[in-house]
């Protein structure tokens, strides 16, 4: 019987292995980079696009990133971070204050330590200098993509210090971090367009992939099977959407072209084509937030909590925290909001915190070209049909979402409070709550949907 499952499960694997590199494979290459130059010149949302592809993802979607490979000024971060890693995390976590607080503060000073005796911050402060003033020459943009993920993923192991998070580090509500991990994120954020101090889904999870779809900066190391293996198809998700969102933003490009132009055939050809892209992107959620591959157990202490922040400092005399990284960042889901022409579900301060410049640009003219409310009752059914799909999608997944993601938020963590990681509250006195206050935003997102179907009805 059990080898009968391990069968089962390695065919599963093998045949989603399969998929993935087709998927892959199907429209990366010379064909949509060549797209990709004909939309620049034919739309705003194509230069918009493509600005995103050129700048942040060196030449791809999603960006593309190296780990490692690096100028020797950099190096060390990537070198101590894989060093580290393997004192984060515990199989059995603590639930004594003291303990905890010496555990944090062992991992704390050896990252320091490392850090303060590797890093030659002269070195790294000229290198990234001239990366600011539009000199590439000693870096290229992978590299650069993948030392924002390193300082990142550094960063939240230096905020929470041991996994499972525990209730000391939660009650810190300021952190004193090392320059030399503070430094490189200044510049990093200024090169992207973000504000916060915690990473996000672009530097946590994005860019912590190579072009061989293979994460390098993993958050335990050891601890079990069961444990690695949620880890990796929990984050996968988040890529995976992006492999396959590529394509439908270059066919969203498309449609408005068409539409512009008053060519609904071609037009209506782009919308079949978005909606054959969005079932297989969303086939990613349904397949994948389930037990067998992200089991509840182990997602809530070993990966959901690296990425959550709750911690902030002072500005201007006022106390303001950061979030952690938060499906919400997904850029897919915020483009497809934007074709629809729907309000944006995170509000501007979110946005600039969390969201790097080009990623916003790129909504943002999608919402400004939007054609939905510009579609006739009469002469526009079979678009129109084609936007009810999109809409049908869109609300079967915020249902499907708000349903699934409940019981991973409820698992029992008694070594900490709860916290989700892409809100930091912990105002409600009680965990249900606070369970009820994400349902809410979830429901309301829920009911904007609807409410952009019966606009399509009217
Ligand atoms: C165990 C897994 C997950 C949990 C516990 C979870 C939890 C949440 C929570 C609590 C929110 C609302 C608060 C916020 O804005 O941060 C949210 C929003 C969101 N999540 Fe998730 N999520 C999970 C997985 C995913 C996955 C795999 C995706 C997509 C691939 C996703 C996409 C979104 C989106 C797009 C939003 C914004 C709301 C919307 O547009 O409907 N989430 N998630």
């Amino acid at each position: 019987m059990f080898s009968i499952s391990i069968l089962v499960f390695s065919l599963a694997a093998a045949a989603y292995r399969l998929w993935r590199s087709l998927a892959i494979s199907k429209d990366s290459g010379n064909h949509t980079a060549s797209r990709l130059k004909i939309l620049e010149r034919s739309h705003e949302t194509g230069v918009a696009l493509s600005r995103l592809v050129e700048h942040d993802g060196a030449g791809s979607w999603p960006p593309k990133a190296s780990h490692g490979d690096w100028p020797s000024e950099l190096l060390p971060y990537h070198e101590i971070y894989m060093e580290m890693i393997p004192l984060l995390s515990s199989a059995n976590p603590s639930l004594n204050n003291d303990v905890n607080i010496k555990r944090l503060n062992r991992f704390r000073s050896l990252l320091s330590k490392k850090l303060s005796e590797r890093v030659d911050m002269v070195g790294v402060y000229e290198l990234l200098s001239s990366i600011e003033a539009g000199n590439w020459s000693g870096c290229c943009r992978e590299a650069f993509n993948g030392f924002y993920c390193c300082i990142a993923v550094l960063r939240h192991s230096y905020r929470w210090a041991v996994i499972p998070i525990v209730k000391v580090a939660q009650e810190e509500k300021i952190v004193d971090f090392p320059s030399q991990i503070d430094m490189p994120w200044a510049y990093l954020q200024r090169h992207f367009g973000v504000e916060s101090d915690s990473g996000s889904n672009t530097s946590n999870v994005l860019h912590n992939y190579n072009d061989m779809g293979e994460r390098a900066y993993k958050i335990n190391i050891n601890i079990s099977e069961a444990v690695d293996t949620t880890e990796d198809a929990f984050f996968r998700m988040f890529y995976d959407v992006e492999v396959i969102a590529y394509p439908m933003y270059q066919d969203m490009v498309s449609a408005n072209i068409a539409f512009e132009q008053g060519n609904k055939k071609e037009c209506l050809k782009h919308m079949q084509d978005i909606n054959i892209r969005l079932r297989e992107l969303l086939k990613v959620f349904y397949q994948n937030l389930v037990e067998s591959r992200v089991a509840k157990g182990m997602w809530l202490r070993y990966c959901q909590g690296f990425q959550a922040w709750g911690a902030g400092r002072m500005v201007d005399g006022e106390y303001v925290e950061f979030d952690g990284v938060s499906g919400s960042h997904n850029l897919c889901f915020m483009v497809l909001d934007a074709f629809l022409g729907m309000k944006s579900y995170m509000n501007e301060q979110n946005l600039c915190r969390y969201i790097p410049r080009n990623q916003r640009l790129m909504v943002a003219t999608f919402r400004k070209h939007s054609f939905f409310d510009k579609l006739h009752a009469d002469n526009d059914q079979e678009i129109s049909h084609q936007f009810g799909k999109i809409i049908q999608h869109l609300k079967v997944f915020r249902s499907a979402h708000k349903n699934r993601i409940m019981p991973y938020l409820a698992q029992p963590a008694p070594e900490r409070m709860m916290m989700t990681a892409g809100k930091s509250f912990n105002e409600p006195s009680n965990d249900a709550a606070h369970l009820k206050l994400l349902d809410n935003m979830l429901v309301s997102r829920l009911k904007d949907t609807i409410a952009v179907a019966s606009k399509l009805l009217a």
